[in-house]
């Protein structure tokens, strides 16, 4: 599918299908539309009557073109009232790929109001919405769906968005690669081939790799990352994937993801009810960190970004960790593991001592971390906690474009009472209530100074239906 801005006017474009959006109680047809209706022998304007078309986030409806047109198929896509979302730009666009692919469009022409005076952004929302709405995952049927593919999307009335659209087709690589890691099975990626694509995204995109085998994490100390590989019969493997631009950086960071290929909770094991068949998504903060790193490694900022994450599963075997175990972490820091389902942390533990050490400027880590974050804030929101105003306000900020709900929560110095151990540090779990902030309140006892923030992304991670951009699976 090739996307493409053109200079074609809206009433010289011809294809399958032309999509309109248009706001909520604004759907009156003004400006090049009246030309439009009246090219279209009325349609449209009958359309809008007899549907009751409210333009509704959302809300969509289709005529045929008759008599020969130079377009087939007419949508009107609904953009809500809110002017200033640019999600909604990228869910309207959404909507238009699925019907595309229902009205058997092959070529499509957008049309959309611009948003916020800035036609760049409004271009690179509607490309990255197409995209992530058309993307199917066809790689475990042994018959894939036949389905009518777009294959040319035109932007109308943006002027040239080259570069803009390349960026959305580079982020959408990124989005895609961690959809891809996430919906496959626990048979199929697991921390040997987390490496294996950590490493192909490394020549691919000319990124530095660096991966530590169970022994040179041993030598590291990393003895609460091991204590959660030691069940399994795979090897662990600590990937550590560089960009850096060329020219001194701006800045250095560093994203951490949460690897767990798959998470039966150890000794404590996942009872039934506990959703032990989706453990697979536990790698989903891995996911977007090689996404990431696959989509950073082609826009090329001019800042240098670590990407780490500590892989492994959480089993059970005759080796498998007891509760009440003590490990120690590569800080240092003794922890009893109480429970042994609340492994992500323990992971998390030594990446954030590995990352702090490299001394960047802040470190963001990804995790789906608590089913206590999903009680707290649903499916579609995740938390954030953050030591640093700057960097909790530039991710809030930056997920607003991105049109990624995240929320801050407290970092409640309180509740750490909940963690105090008899005998080590600290135990890796507290009491249920509070158990997304208690989980964060563990994981700072392994930044000392530098500027951080935790998002757990227990709930967003996956959907169980199609919404927005998202297909049921999951969302990258
Ligand atoms: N991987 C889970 C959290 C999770 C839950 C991820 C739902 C995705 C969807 C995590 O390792 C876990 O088991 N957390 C426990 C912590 C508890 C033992 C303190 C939980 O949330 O129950
Ligand atoms: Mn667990
Ligand atoms: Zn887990």
């Amino acid at each position: 599918m090739e996307i493409r801005a053109t200079d074609t006017p809206l009433l010289e474009w011809t294809g399958d299908g032309l999509a309109i959006g248009l706001f909520e109680n604004a759907v009156e047809l003004t400006g090049n539309l009246t030309q439009l209706n009246e090219n279209f022998a009325g349609i449209l304007s009958e359309l809008i009557a007899e549907t009751e078309f409210k333009g509704k986030e959302g809300s969509s409806v289709v005529i045929r073109v008759g008599g020969g047109s130079s377009v087939r198929k007419v949508m009107l896509v609904g953009l809500g009232t809110d002017i200033l979302k640019l999600d909604n730009w990228r869910r309207a666009a959404a909507t238009v790929g699925r019907l595309a692919i229902k009205e058997k469009c092959k070529t499509l022409g957008i049309s959309l109001p611009v948003w916020n005076n800035d036609p760049a952004a409004t271009a690179g929302a509607i490309a990255e919405g197409i995209q992530l709405a058309l993307f199917q995952d066809n790689r475990f049927k042994s018959e894939p769906e036949e389905q009518v593919g777009v294959e040319q999307v035109d932007l109308l009335g943006f002027g040239n968005q080259e570069q803009v659209i390349a960026r959305a087709n580079q982020i959408c690589s990124g989005v895609i690669l961690a959809r891809e890691l996430v919906a496959a099975p626990p048979n199929s990626v697991t921390p040997i081939t987390m490496a294996e694509t950590a490493s192909a995204i490394a020549s691919l995109h000319d990124l530095q790799l660096e991966i530590l085998e169970r022994v040179e994490c041993e030598q590291l100390g990393m003895g609460a990352f091991l204590g959660v590989a030691q069940a399994s019969d795979l090897p662990p493997k600590f990937i550590h994937l560089t960009y850096k631009p060329e020219g001194t950086p701006k800045r250095k960071l560093a994203i951490i993801g949460k690897g767990l290929t798959f998470d039966s909770g150890g000794l404590n094991i996942k009872g039934a009810g506990s959703g032990i068949e989706a453990m697979k998504v536990d790698m989903g903060g891995a996911a977007a960190t090689l996404g990431a790193a696959k989509a950073i490694a082609q826009l090329k900022p001019d800042v240098e970004v670590h990407f780490i994450s500590a892989v492994t599963e959480n089993m059970i075997s005759g080796r498998a960790m007891h509760p009440g175990d003590i490990l120690t972490a590569s800080n240092g820091k003794t922890i009893e593991v109480n429970n042994t389902d609340a492994e992500g942390r323990l992971t998390l533990a030594d990446a954030l001592v590995f990352a702090e050490k490299l001394g960047v400027d802040a470190i963001v880590d990804l995790a789906t971390l608590t089913g206590a974050c999903v009680i707290a804030l649903g499916d579609d929101i995740a938390g954030l906690w953050s030591t640093d105003d700057t960097v909790a306000n530039q991710l809030t900020q930056a997920s607003e474009m991105a049109g990624e709900k995240i929320w801050r929560m407290p970092m409640e110095e309180k509740y750490f009472e909940g963690l105090k151990s008899p005998l080590a540090d600290m135990k890796n779990t507290g009491p249920r209530p509070g158990g997304s902030i208690t989980a964060a309140l563990f994981l700072k006892q392994f930044v000392k100074e530098t500027p951080w923030a935790h998002i757990d992304i227990a709930g967003p991670v996956w959907t169980d239906k199609e919404n927005g951009y998202n297909s049921a699976g999951a969302t990258g």
